[in-house]
């Protein structure tokens, strides 16, 4: 058995931060941290799922010849040795330059076992043999890893650097057995017992971080969120590994399945990191202004900014006979026919966050419809620039809003029935965004799009704020065991 501490003092050289900081190359719209706090959370997730691998676990049976004086040469066998209960006081999580290291201390470990014996002396001819049961308390047990992490072609691969458990004290308890017995298995198998243990928790260590770096290697790199939308959560440049926390940075932004030119026009602001002020959280979220150009834009792509109102509140609008006073001509050349309000926009709705507000633009062609004899009529179209403000909100793992308008402005791009007076048609514009425009844009934003949070964890207490060109989720996070793999969230 090795000093714990020397060995401890190996594995922690690894990882004296020394701040040289990463040249920036690839584009990332979104950046997520993990700070101390979160750190330690997952570390005692990870902990705790060892723990619950350990127990049982079967180790390899020992088998010795010994000479006991005045016995003679005894023949031991353990066997059944069994660690049935691992309890870890105390760990901690520090990450380094290269990767992470967890350390736990003052592990205890219980076992259980069976031993047998047999002798023959010259003096007895016969053979002498017992058994029995053993229960063994291995203590002040120091268990350490260092896990490498960097990013390789867009996912995060973990590798294990190194990996250490080292056994300080042995205890034996022996049911039954002779009592020459247990000075005899002290001294003889005290050495075997604890590197059986420390290899059996070394190899369950190795096991368990090439699982999660499987489980890394799965995350998928796009965020399904709908048919016409998809979140890149592709990873670029290297983690950032501070002395207290862990940043990552993905591309985050939304891409749609048709190629569109205009996808490609962001321009990163140079900010990085994640600063969620206030009371400390275990994760930051910042995004980019650009994840919301980018998601606007894939959806406007997907023509699905378009769409026909042939119902609203006052259904009297949707008749010519509606008109007669604001529009007498229209009224005039159509009279009592029914119509309907053709919607599109002309480009993608532009965000823009600062520091005091969310704000949108959009413009859009509000095309107005007479339907006479089975035939749609286009007869007058207006092009608005609607000004809308927004707020956000976090629900569940979405990250939703809504948006309330601000103001808007007008003008005809043309007419079939002459020219008109716009101040008349300005309030039923005004109804129009308010009772239509407005609730459809809210019952989409109103679900949101999800966050990259890793299946299995939900964002508790989030915070939102934000600052010039982005906006910062800091949330604490809950873990809830699922069936399914660990995946990313999505509808
Ligand atoms: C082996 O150990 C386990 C756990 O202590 C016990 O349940 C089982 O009965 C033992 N088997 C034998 C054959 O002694
Ligand atoms: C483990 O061993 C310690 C010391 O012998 C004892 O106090 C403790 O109760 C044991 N735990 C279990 C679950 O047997
Ligand atoms: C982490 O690094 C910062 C800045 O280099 C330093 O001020 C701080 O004391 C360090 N914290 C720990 C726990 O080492
Ligand atoms: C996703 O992001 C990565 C890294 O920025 C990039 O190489 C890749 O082309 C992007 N994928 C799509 C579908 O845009
Ligand atoms: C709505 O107007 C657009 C032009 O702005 C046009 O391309 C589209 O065909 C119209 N849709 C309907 C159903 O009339």
């Amino acid at each position: 058995m090795a000093q714990p501490t020397i060995i401890l003092i190996l594995i922690l050289s690894f990882f004296i931060p020394s701040h040289t900081h990463l040249q920036p190359t690839d584009q990332s719209y979104i950046s997520m941290l993990i700070s101390n706090k979160g750190l330690d959370f997952i570390k005692d997730l990870l902990i705790s799922k060892a723990v619950s691998s350990l127990a049982p676990l079967q180790l390899p049976k020992i088998e010795k010849n010994l000479k006991i004086p005045v016995v003679g040469n005894v023949h031991i066998v353990l066997s059944n040795i069994t660690i049935y209960r691992v309890d870890v006081p105390s760990s901690y999580v520090k990450p380094g330059d290269t990767g992470v290291a967890i350390i736990a201390s003052g592990t205890t470990c219980n076992l259980s076992m069976n031993w047998y014996y047999s002798y023959s002396t010259w003096l007895v001819p016969v053979k002498i043999s017992d058994q029995g049961r053993a229960l063994v308390q291995v203590e002040g047990m120091e268990v350490g890893l260092t896990s490498g992490l960097e990013n390789r072609e867009g996912t995060l691969k973990l590798s294990l650097m190194d990996c250490g458990c080292y056994v300080r004290d042995i205890s034996i308890k022996l049911d039954g057995g002779a009592s020459w017995l247990y000075q005899g298995m002290v001294d003889a198998f005290e050495d075997q017992i604890g590197s059986a243990v420390e290899n059996a928790i070394s190899n369950k260590l190795k096991e368990g971080i090439s699982k999660l770096d499987s489980l890394l290697q799965s995350l998928p790199k796009e965020i399904v969120v709908d048919d016409i939308a998809s979140l890149n959560v592709t990873f670029v440049n290297e983690p950032l590994l501070s002395n207290s926390s862990i940043g990552f940075e993905i591309n985050g932004l939304f891409t749609t399945a048709k190629k569109v030119g205009f996808l490609n026009n962001y321009h990163k602001n140079l900010q990085t990191l994640v600063s969620c002020t206030g009371p400390s959280k275990m994760l930051g979220i910042s995004l980019d202004e650009d994840v919301f150009n980018s998601l606007s834009a894939s959806y406007f792509s997907g023509e699905y900014m378009q769409w026909i109102v042939d119902k609203i509140p006052d259904q009297s609008l949707l008749n010519t006979a509606g008109w007669r006073f604001i529009i007498p001509q229209l009224y005039k050349k159509y009279p009592n026919d029914d119509m309907d309000m053709n919607i599109s926009l002309s480009s993608p709705p532009v965000i823009r966050i600062s520091e005091h507000n969310i704000d949108g633009t959009v413009n859009a062609n509000l095309i107005i419809d007479v339907l006479e004899a089975g035939q749609v009529i286009p007869v007058i179209c207006i092009s608005l620039v609607i000004r809308a403000s927004g707020s956000v909100k976090i629900s569940g793992n979405n990250l939703a809003g809504s948006v309330k308008l601000d103001d808007f402005t007008m003008s005809l791009k043309w007419s079939k029935i002459g020219s008109l007076r716009m101040y008349l048609i300005q309030p039923v514009v005004w109804t129009v965004i308010q009772t239509v425009f407005l609730p459809y844009a809210n019952s989409h934003l109103g679900k949101g799009f999800p966050l990259p949070i890793i299946h299995g964890f939900t964002l508790q207490n989030a915070e939102i704020t934000w600052s010039d060109s982005r906006i910062m989720v800091c949330s604490d996070v809950a873990f809830t065991e699922s069936r399914n793999r660990l995946l990313f969230y999505s509808k």
